[in-house]
C-alpha cells in the first residue's frame, strides 16, 4: 500500500521515535584506538598531517590509555617508531623493542585494556617495505641485455622483490615477542601470503595457543595511508606496496584473501580502508561469520579534519556519521583515530 496510507515520516517526527526505530548503534567498546609509540620520555609530538594524533613516548602512552579506558574504549592497537632501522627489522622482534616496552608498561598500569599489536616490518626496515627485500640488480646484470634472436634469453626480472617466505619467519618472531610482552591480540598487516598460518604455528609452539589473531585480511594498496606513513615513518624508500597489498579494483579477490586467512587460523578479520570499501565490508559480513573489523585509516581521518578545520563540514557530526556507516555496512569493530572523540560524544 502506498501513500497516503504509508508515510515513513511518521516515525521520524521526534528524537525519541527515531531512537526507537534506529537500526544501528555505536558503542565505545567496539572502537579500537591506534597509538604511535616513540622513544624518549615526556614526548607528545603531533603528526603534521593528522592534527590531534601524536607520537607518544611510553610514559605518555600510558596516560593516554588511562584516559581512553576511562571513556569506555576497551582496546588499543600499538605501532612503533624504533630508534634504529635495518634490513632485518630487528626493532620489530627485539625483546626490548619499542612496542614490547609500551605493551608491558600499559598492561601493568591499566587494568583490563585489550592491547593489540600491529605486526608488520615496514616501520622497522631501513627500506620501509613490509617484508625482506631482494635486490635483483645483480641477477639482471648477469643475464645481460636481451639481444635480438638470442635463444632462451631469461625473462626480465624486476629490479627488486619483496620476498614472501623468508619474511614469514620475521613476522612469526615478531608475533611471539609481542605475545611475550603481554600483547593480547596479534594483528598482522603485512599482506605476505601464508603469514596467518606461520604466526599461528609459532604462537602455538611457544605456549600462546590462546592468543587470537586479528588478520588485516583484505588490505588494499591505498593512497589513504599517506598520513600514517608520516606518523609511523614507514614510507617505502623505493617502489610501492602494490606487489603485496591488494588492488583497489578487486572485491572477489578480497573474499579469497579472507577465506584463506580463516583457513590458516585467523580468529577475526579486517577490511582496510573503511569508507571507500563499504561494499567489501558488507560482502565480508554476508559471507563470513567471524568478528569483522574495519580500519578507518589515516587519510580518512585527515580528510575529515582538514575540511572541518576549514569550517566546510561539521566535524563531530561527520565523524560520528562516518563511524555509524562503517558499522551499518557490517563491521562490528572499528579501528579509528576518532575512538577517544567518539567515546566523548557518545557519553
Ligand atoms: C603497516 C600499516 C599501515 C597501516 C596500518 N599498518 C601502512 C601501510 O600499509 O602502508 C595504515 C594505517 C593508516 O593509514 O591509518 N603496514
Amino acid at each position: 500500500m502506498a501513500f497516503p496510507a504509508n508515510r515513513l515520516r511518521r516515525l521520524r517526527r521526534t528524537e525519541t521515535l527515531r531512537a526507537l526505530v534506529r537500526e544501528t548503534r555505536l558503542t565505545p567498546e567496539s572502537l579500537v584506538y591506534p597509538l604511535f609509540i616513540c622513544p624518549g620520555t615526556g614526548v607528545r609530538k603531533e603528526v603534521r598531517s593528522m592534527p590531534g594524533v601524536f607520537n607518544l613516548s611510553v610514559d605518555e602512552a600510558v596516560k593516554e590509555v588511562r584516559e581512553t579506558r576511562a571513556l569506555g574504549v576497551l582496546s588499543i592497537i600499538l605501532f612503533g617508531l624504533p630508534e634504529k632501522k635495518d634490513e632485518v627489522a630487528t626493532g620489530a622482534w627485539a625483546e626490548d623493542g619499542i612496542v614490547q616496552k609500551a605493551a608491558r608498561a600499559i598492561k601493568s598500569a591499566v587494568r583490563d585494556v585489550v592491547v593489540m599489536g600491529d605486526v608488520c616490518l615496514c616501520e622497522y626496515m631501513s627500506h620501509g617495505h613490509c617484508g625482506i627485500v631482494k635486490d635483483n640488480a645483480k641477477v639482471n646484470a648477469k643475464a645481460g641485455p636481451q639481444s635480438l634472436g638470442a635463444a632462451a634469453a631469461p625473462p626480465a626480472t624486476a629490479e627488486y622483490e619483496i620476498v614472501n617466505d623468508a619474511s614469514l619467519e620475521l613476522l612469526a618472531r615478531t608475533s611471539v615477542s609481542l605475545a611475550r610482552a603481554g600483547v593480547d591480540i596479534i594483528a598482522p598487516s603485512d599482506m605476505m601470503d601464508g603469514r596467518v598460518g606461520a604466526i599461528r604455528r609459532a604462537l602455538d609452539k611457544t605456549g600462546f595457543e590462546n592468543t587470537p589473531i586479528l588478520s588485516y585480511a583484505a588490505k588494499f594498496a591505498s593512497g589513504f595511508y599517506g598520513p600514517f606513513r608520516e606518523a609511523a615513518d614507514s614510507t617505502p624508500q623505493f617502489g610501492d606496496r602494490r606487489s603485496y597489498q591488494m588492488d583497489p579494483a578487486n572485491i572477489h579477490e578480497a573474499m579469497r584473501e579472507i577465506e584463506l586467512d580463516i583457513e590458516e587460523g585467523a580468529d577475526m578479520i579486517m577490511v582496510k580502508p573503511a569508507i571507500p570499501y563499504l561494499d567489501v565490508i558488507a560482502a565480508a559480513r554476508d559471507r563470513f561469520d567471524l568478528p569483522l573489523a574495519a580500519y578507518q585509516v589515516s587519510g580518512e581521518y585527515a580528510m575529515i579534519e582538514a575540511a572541518a578545520r576549514n569550517q566546510w563540514i561539521d566535524r563531530d557530526r561527520v565523524l560520528m556519521e562516518s563511524l555509524l556507516c562503517i558499522r551499518r555496512a557490517g563491521a562490528s569493530i572499528i579501528l579509528t583515530y576518532y575512538a577517544k572523540e567518539a567515546a566523548k560524544l557518545l557519553a
